[in-house]
């Protein structure tokens, strides 16, 4: 199959590394890619948000799967588009707009989940039309306040404050002043989740799914947890706190009434659906859907599936997800995300990167975010550059794997948290 995969993350190139391996696989076409991935595949500069360009490179080069990376595409129609198009066969691995809209949409989503009676914090929603009321809403929900853009804000669009007058000024800022732009013209006001978070992903065509292996990721820019959020500045997986019982409640509670309630409702989903779960006490909630794997949660998950990646994916657009086997493998693994100083704000690029080849001795792989080629030297070009995974018997084993490398690579101003995966160690 040639495949075009649309993304040039981490995530991307995790995805691309996994694909390369499959037999199934005759071209790889990548759109944008990054430095990591010039031996993968061939790279194209061509916009996934333009959907036409993408119509043209699919004919030009016979591609018959879109791998959709990000969720910008699929919130704006693209499997919409190659469907309706008709002219061309290709298959796209993500879901319609209408399915989208469960991480397009934070309105959408809690509606969706109260509706098919999935355990998620208590809301409200109001439009830019009800700011008094929205004001008034915040006295029935105890601090702290959790405040939600409705549409993408690309993971900035939840503010969460234990004061009454930022959670004022916040709602103003968003249904009034402009911020997050039409993203901010509806708000979700929830209840406050203490607990654990997780993350669960599963790959279905709506009816039949598989559940990849869990991981967790670390938000924030700064150790135990503080600061900015950001992307993801590392994850694990599995996840040491993860009972079978809690994967049991997940699975009765929210995985399956989910994928119930997408087919009850008639909408049509093909791809991943992400879970993002709160553990609260021993019962799972979901505090996010996403319509695509999770970055750099993918970095980690795919280091630990056996089985070919592009058989999945074909098996899922040709009705036959049930008949797939996929084989998880036992071992864990952990990723460290290396950023540019200064980032989630305002940060430099353009500084060689010196070490970051794979090592035949070493287990693990150095995935590439915000990378670039040019003659033939590595240089950074984005906030998160690369996505540094070690595997190992245990999540201890695959973290040192990952810190060993990370301690060679070098450029100019680079940060990384050096607390990944301590928080659950001394939990196991
Ligand atoms: P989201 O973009 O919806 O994933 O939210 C970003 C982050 O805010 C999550 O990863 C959580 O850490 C936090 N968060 C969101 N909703 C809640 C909630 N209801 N209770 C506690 N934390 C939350
Ligand atoms: N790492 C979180 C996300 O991809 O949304």
């Amino acid at each position: 199959m040639n495949v075009l995969l649309l993304g040039g993350g981490g995530r991307e190139h995790a995805m691309a590394w996994k694909l390369s391996e499959s037999s199934m696989l005759r071209n790889l076409h990548i759109a944008p890619g990054n430095g990591g991935m010039h031996d993968l595949g061939t790279m194209t500069d061509v916009d996934a948000m333009d959907f036409p360009a993408v119509e043209r490179y699919v004919r030009k080069h016979a591609i018959d799967l879109i791998v959709v990376g990000s969720e910008a595409p699929l919130v704006a129609g693209i499997a919409d588009y190659f469907e309706a198009s008709g002219k061309t066969n290709v298959a796209v691995v993500g879901p319609k707009k209408e399915g989208a809209m469960l991480e397009g949409s934070k309105d959408f989503a809690k509606a969706f989940m109260h509706r098919h009676n999935i355990p998620t914090a208590r809301y409200e929603s109001f439009n830019s039309e009800q700011l008094a009321e929205a004001i008034t809403a915040l006295d029935t929900f105890n601090p702290p306040y959790v405040i939600k853009a409705d549409g993408l804000a690309g993971g900035k669009g939840v503010i969460i404050t234990e004061s009454k007058q930022e959670a004022c000024d916040t709602l103003e800022s968003m249904l009034k002043g402009g911020a997050f732009k039409e993203a901010g013209k509806r708000v979700v006001i929830e209840e406050f989740l203490a607990g654990q978070e997780v993350s669960m992903f599963v790959v279905t065509d709506g009816k039949s799914y598989h559940i990849l292996p869990s991981a967790k990721d670390y938000k924030r820019i700064g150790e135990g947890d503080t600061g900015p959020n950001t992307g993801g500045m590392g994850a694990i997986s599995p996840v040491p706190y993860l009972s079978e019982e809690f994967q049991q409640k997940a699975l009765n509670q929210i995985i399956i009434p989910t994928i119930k309630g997408l087919t009850k409702d008639e909408i049509p989903y093909h791809g991943f659906v992400f879970f993002g779960l709160m553990k609260v006490g021993s019962d799972p909630y979901v505090i996010e859907y996403n319509c695509r794997m999770g970055d750099p949660e993918t970095e980690v998950v795919l280091p630990r599936i056996k089985s070919d990646l592009l058989h999945l994916f074909e098996s899922l657009c040709s009705g036959l997800l049930s008949e797939y086997d996929l084989e998880i493998d036992d071992r864990a693994a952990s990723t460290v995300v290396m950023a540019s100083d200064g980032y989630p704000g305002a940060y430099e690029t353009n500084f060689e990167i010196k070490g970051a080849e794979d090592e035949p001795n070493w287990e693990g792989v150095v995935f590439h975010a915000g990378t670039k080629v040019s003659r033939r030297k590595l240089y950074t070009k984005g906030g998160r550059v690369l996505a540094v995974t070690g595997r190992g018997a245990t999540v201890e084993d695959a973290l040192k794997r990952s810190y060993a490398k990370v301690e060679k690579i070098k450029f100019e101003g680079a940060y990384f948290r050096k607390d990944i995966g301590a928080d659950v160690l001394d939990l196991a």
